[in-house]
């Protein structure tokens, strides 16, 4: 099956990578294609530091959901302020509620466990494409899920299974096992992983690949490779030091997509490095790279 055949089919896909490699750029552009192809998306922000709507020339979504162009939406979610409302929801009881909200207990308990804030994430994605979503956007076809950098993207991807094993009863443990359980199903869930044709990046989708392997019995749906140097001329003596330097990292980058190539035989797009701002210009153009890229595939 294609790539875009497989991404059409999935109703949660999560984008995870190393700082600063083009999570962002790529949700937002991958976002925008998947639109044009007439689904509903959603796009949702975790990372305190709000940027999807810069990148799509929106207001800030500031917890709303916010249609960012025909069939694309974003919104930017506080895990904190989910596990509240877990709380206020499986909690009925008003003073109980309050009692358990203020308490230090439940902000150790939600701070410290592992898992928790990534589950409750993920659960307020399942209930949108199950259809519960608020009015403005009762059931989008897709969520994308722009995962913040701190930790692997196992972290996200596993938190809800490590969530069923440690809590195992009771409404949450009951939840993140159905979350899990979603995960877990290749025909709903996906995950695409951007990076860099650099060491570290491409060391750290290494070592994701093999814990997804291990871990989930997965794989990617695509890897991103992002920001690569255009083709250098032939190396003289005569060079100067900006082309020594462009022939180098250009020599770095395909020196780690070999390296990739060999670990990882499923989808990638190589998406240039453009000489282009952050915003909605650099995610049109990110787009036309990655519809190419699928073309190809
Ligand atoms: N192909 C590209 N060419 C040029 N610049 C790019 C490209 N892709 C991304 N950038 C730039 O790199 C920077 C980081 O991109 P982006 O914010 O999408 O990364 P991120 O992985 O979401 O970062 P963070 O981990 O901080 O959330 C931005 O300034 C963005 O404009
Ligand atoms: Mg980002």
């Amino acid at each position: 099956m294609g790539i875009l055949n497989r991404l059409d089919q999935l109703q949660l896909l999560v984008v995870t990578g190393k700082g600063g490699v083009g999570k962002s750029t790529v949700t937002a552009a991958l976002g925008a294609h998947l639109a044009n192809r007439g689904r509903k998306v959603l796009l949702i922000e975790v990372d305190p530091r709000e940027n999807l709507h810069q990148l799509l020339d929106t207001p800030p979504s500031g917890g709303e959901i916010v249609e960012a162009a025909a069939n694309l939406w974003i919104q930017h979610i506080d895990p904190r302020e989910l596990l509240d409302d877990l709380v206020r929801e499986k909690l009925k009881v008003g003073a109980l509620v309050r009692k358990v909200l203020a308490s230090p207990v439940h902000l150790h308990f939600t701070e410290g466990a592992p898992g928790l804030k990534q589950t409750a994430v993920f659960g307020r994605a399942l209930r949108m494409v199950e259809g519960h979503g608020p009015k403005e956007l009762r059931r989008p076809d897709v969520v994308i899920l722009d995962a913040p950098a701190s930790g692997h993207g196992i972290a996200w991807m596993a938190a809800p299974q490590l969530v069923s094993e440690v809590i195992s009863s009771g409404p949450i443990g009951k939840m993140a096992a159905e979350i899990a359980t979603f995960l877990a199903d290749r025909e709903r869930f996906g995950s695409i992983v951007v990076t860099t044709a650099e060491e570290m990046p491409v060391q750290e989708v290494l070592e994701l690949l093999d814990a997804m392997s291990t871990r989930l019995d997965r794989r990617p749906e695509l890897v991103v490779v992002n920001s690569i140097y255009p083709k250098a001329p032939e190396a003289h003596a005569t060079d100067d030091d900006a082309t020594r330097l462009w022939i180098r990292r250009r020599q770095v980058n395909e020196a780690e997509l070999a390296r990739l190539a060999a670990e990882f035989d499923g989808p990638v797009a190589e998406i240039p490095l453009e000489p282009i701002d952050a915003g909605p210009a650099l995610v049109g153009v990110v787009g036309e790279h990655l519809t190419d890229a699928f073309e190809d595939g």
